[in-house]
């Protein structure tokens, strides 16, 4: 159960920039409340007056006043509700603000535990809940208790039988509201495992479409998403019913049995002429307005449980830490970088070693071409270098510094990567190449593109640079999306150029028009390429063999070639291409 504290640091962290409007809020509700206590009174005097046969104008002012304050309460609740929502947006929008910003900083040692949905989840979902609680379950609470309180003593003022009556009444139509409403848990527990299937099984058919329509799939597809849909209306319809029903025949069966008592209360103490018409009018009004703030009070203790369940979840992806520290406050100066590996060793989570006491030096301005099979620890050694990940054990140093002491923005500005997943947004070819950033000019975009010798690629577009790309890269075929990644590159002249099978997705003609081009960007550069073609490491300066997380071979390329007996000679004699992971 979170915490009164807990509770408390939330509503201060998100109201706190809200206040105007919270206490706004709070205001206008109690005006509503005392609006609301006053109408009837006006009603009492209203049918006394009439009773005693007073002055016609009298009555009509009565009148007037009357409609006049209900006309004021329904302006009051409509400004309410105005400025419940506000402050439910603006704070449940600062919320998943913090949530989003928390998550994309976290290590992808974090994100790669968790599906998209998961984290739809975390950011949307539980802000979602606790809407209502920000947008004023918390004034609606002391509000219905305030009217609450006013109508009893206002009854007791009337008559103190009538108030203890209407007291013990209170306290059990709540006690008897909530246990109804555990009733209804399970139900409602059950639409929402629904609601969760149909989201599951559309979030998994969406990622395999194309398979699925490619070998007619379709219909089965359909059928399947019926069968969930109709889980889902049913368990949605029996959980409506079950949750209305029951609060609706508990609320009727005491209201019945509570007008009963009053009036016949009433109805003695009218014939004693200890009251008046009026008051007999005034009393059961009283009682029955008790219905909203009494089932107001026990939908909103049922709420804290939902809201209690979504705070404990947020608090706990706040409280999630990232796994790559960035403490560091030593920069790199620019020019080509020597980068040192010292008996790095390294296993994803408690999984096996994927890397194994690797111990290498790439000095300043060289090109290395790492070779291996599928799985070998390839990509995981080019992850430790940009660090996504950190070494188990082991260092890594550029010029000398330890990655650690290095600012990962800093780090992330020298190293630049092109992987064989290439992620395009939507938007168009620009922004895609710039990330937003207006500085790089449109004669910076056409020289990178000229210096990789795709012009002829790019002129396909007719409208240029203002092409537009859909989510996820629609429109471009991932080799296309692989050229835009390389300049990308070009653009951001980094001191490290890493390459994982920057050219898996391209064809053999493609990759060695780009040959030339990524040459000329090594030039005066580190850089790191990660081959599943023999061809497109046969002009760097170093080769680099992997196996099972070991090297096996790092030798300049020339020796390697001048030796028979080396792997890569082996590699190239038999003409095999290493397999493409
Ligand atoms: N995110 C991950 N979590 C757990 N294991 C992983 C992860 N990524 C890769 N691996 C495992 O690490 C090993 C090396 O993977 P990787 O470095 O991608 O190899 P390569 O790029 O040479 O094909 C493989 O056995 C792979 O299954
Ligand atoms: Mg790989």
């Amino acid at each position: 159960m979170a915490t009164f504290k807990e509770y408390g640091t939330f509503l201060g962290d998100y109201l706190k920039p809200h206040k105007k409007k919270a206490l706004s809020l709070g205001g206008l509700m109690l005006a509503g409340t005392a609006l609301s206590l006053v109408n009837p009174q006006i009603l009492k005097n209203f049918i006394d007056k009439a009773q005693d046969g007073s002055d016609i104008n009298l009555l009509l002012w009565l009148g007037i006043a009357f409609v006049v304050i209900a006309i004021c309460g329904q302006g009051l609740s409509l400004l309410q509700v105005y400025l419940g929502q506000m402050i439910g947006w603006s704070t449940t929008n600062d919320l998943r603000k913090d949530l989003l910003n928390h998550s994309l900083h976290l290590d992808m040692s974090f994100h790669t535990k968790r599906t998209s949905g998961e984290m739809i989840e975390r950011i949307d979902g539980d802000c979602r809940n606790l809407f209502s609680f920000f947008s004023g379950v918390i004034f609606q609470m002391i509000n219905s208790l305030l009217l609450l309180l006013g109508i009893i003593l206002v009854l007791f003022f009337e008559d103190w039988k009538l108030g203890v009556v209407l007291s013990i009444f209170s306290l059990c139509t709540v006690l008897a509201l909530m246990r109804v409403h555990g009733i209804a848990v399970p139900s409602a527990k059950k639409a929402l495992e629904a609601n969760t299937d149909l989201m599951g099984f559309l979030e998994e058919r969406f990622s395999g479409l194309r398979d699925i329509t490619k070998n007619g799939g379709s219909s089965y597809f359909l059928k399947r998403f019926f069968q969930f849909q109709y889980a889902l209306f049913r368990a949605s319809q029996r959980a409506w019913v079950i949750s209305r029903l029951s609060t609706w025949s508990v609320t009727i069966i005491l209201f019945a049995i509570a007008n009963v008592v009053i009036l016949s209360l009433s109805v003695s103490f009218y014939s004693a002429g200890s009251i008046t018409i009026g008051t007999i009018y005034l009393v059961v009004f009283y009682t029955n307005m008790l219905v909203e703030p009494l089932q107001n009070i026990a939908n909103n203790l049922q709420e804290f449980q939902n809201f209690n369940a979504s705070i404990q979840r947020i608090n706990e992806l706040k409280r999630t830490q990232n796994a790559i520290t960035d403490m560091g406050n030593q920069y790199l100066t620019s020019g080509p970088k020597e980068v040192t590996f010292n008996h790095v060793s390294f296993s994803y989570g408690q999984g096996k070693i994927v890397l194994n006491d690797i111990n290498f030096k790439l000095g300043k301005g060289i090109t290395l071409g790492v070779l291996g099979r599928t799985g070998s620890g390839k990509s995981t050694l080019i992850r430790l270098l940009s660090r996504i990940y950190d070494p188990s054990t082991g260092t890594i140093a550029v010029d000398g510094v330890n990655l650690r002491d290095i600012p990962l923005a800093h780090l992330t500005e020298k190293i630049g990567v092109v992987t064989q997943e290439t992620y395009l947004y939507q938007g168009n070819i620009r922004d895609n190449l710039t990330f937003f950033n207006s500085s790089i000019t449109d004669e910076d975009i056409f020289t990178a593109i000229r210096s990789l010798g795709i012009e002829d690629w790019f002129n396909r577009f007719p409208k240029g640079l203002d092409t537009l790309i859909q989510s996820g890269g629609g429109g471009m075929s991932s080799g296309e999306a692989q050229l835009i990644a390389l300049i990308r590159l070009f653009l951001k002249k980094p001191d490290i150029i890493i390459l994982d099978e920057y050219s898996s997705k391209l064809d053999v003609i493609t990759e060695s028009w780009l040959q030339q081009a990524v040459i000329n960007l090594m030039t005066n550069r580190t850089g790191i390429i990660i081959a599943h073609r023999l061809s497109t490491v046969n002009w760097v300066n170093e080769i680099m063999i992997l196996e099972n997380g070991s090297i096996v071979e790092h030798e300049k390329r020339e020796d390697l070639e001048s030796r028979l007996d080396s792997r890569y000679m082996e590699l190239l004699k038999t003409g095999l291409e290493v397999q493409p992971n």
